[in-house]
């Protein structure tokens, strides 16, 4: 059993993103996450299909597209031709989650959901069947550097059993927050792909940072299954 990590470009000097790319891919990471966001689904606005293009050529490290956009059918393409490895639509933001998914999936590409702290989990209960994966935010989504929402561990485990229950393959994904401290439980509650921004980009050396964090959460043969 092991964990995947995705910094989050988003706690990045944005004035320098090619070289966070690559310090990312040095350091190991597994995706590296892209946040965007479109100043309507969240009050902030990010960086879109353009700047996703160019970074394709900075890194061979899949990019992990977190799309916190309304209407994100209207522009799914232009992630898709510029490189998405994996492509989270939140189930908040889009009524036919699966026609996006069947669209995602025929590019080729890995097609998840993302919900936010406030959504019940039973919003994602049918899209357990053909997603696969689930993107539980533990923050507000908006923002790097927030804290961890306490009760997340435990909305993290009933997910997990509820995936299990059903016999769904999709795995869990968790951003905001986490950090060197809360790892570790995640990783027990279900979780299996990490993001990470403030605790990784804060930290000094991203590098570091990416191989101290893989080391909190654990090695093959100290996690719990
Ligand atoms: C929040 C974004 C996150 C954010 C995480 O809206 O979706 O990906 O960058 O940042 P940290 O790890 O600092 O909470
Ligand atoms: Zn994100």
């Amino acid at each position: 059993m092991s964990v995947a990590l995705a910094p989050s470009l988003l706690s990045a000097d944005f004035s320098r993103l090619g070289d966070a790319a690559r310090a990312c891919e040095e350091g190991g990471a597994d995706w590296i996450h892209f946040d965007v966001m479109d100043g309507h689904f969240v009050p902030n606005l990010s960086v879109g299909p353009i700047v996703l293009k160019a970074l394709r050529k900075a890194t061979r490290v899949p990019f992990d597209v977190h799309l916190m956009i309304e209407e994100p059918l209207a522009t799914l393409d232009q992630y898709l031709d510029a490189g998405a490895g994996r492509v989270a639509v939140h189930v908040e933001a889009e009524p036919h989650l699966n026609r996006f998914v069947q669209h995602v999936r025929a590019r080729g590409v890995s097609p998840g959901v993302a919900i936010n702290p406030g959504t019940s989990l039973a919003s994602v209960d049918e899209a357990l069947h053909f997603v696969d994966f689930v993107l539980v935010m533990t923050v507000n989504p908006g923002w790097g550097g927030q804290t961890f929402i306490a009760g997340s561990l435990d909305r993290i485990a009933r997910l997990s059993e509820s995936i299990r229950s059903v016999g769904s393959k999709a795995t869990i994904a968790v951003d905001g927050g986490v950090g060197f401290d809360n790892i570790a439980p995640l990783v027990r509650a279900g979780a299996r792909h990490f993001v990470a921004g403030s605790s990784i980009f804060s930290a000094g050396d991203v590098r570091e940072a990416i191989r101290g964090l893989r080391e909190a959460a654990g090695t093959p043969g100290t996690l719990r299954a």
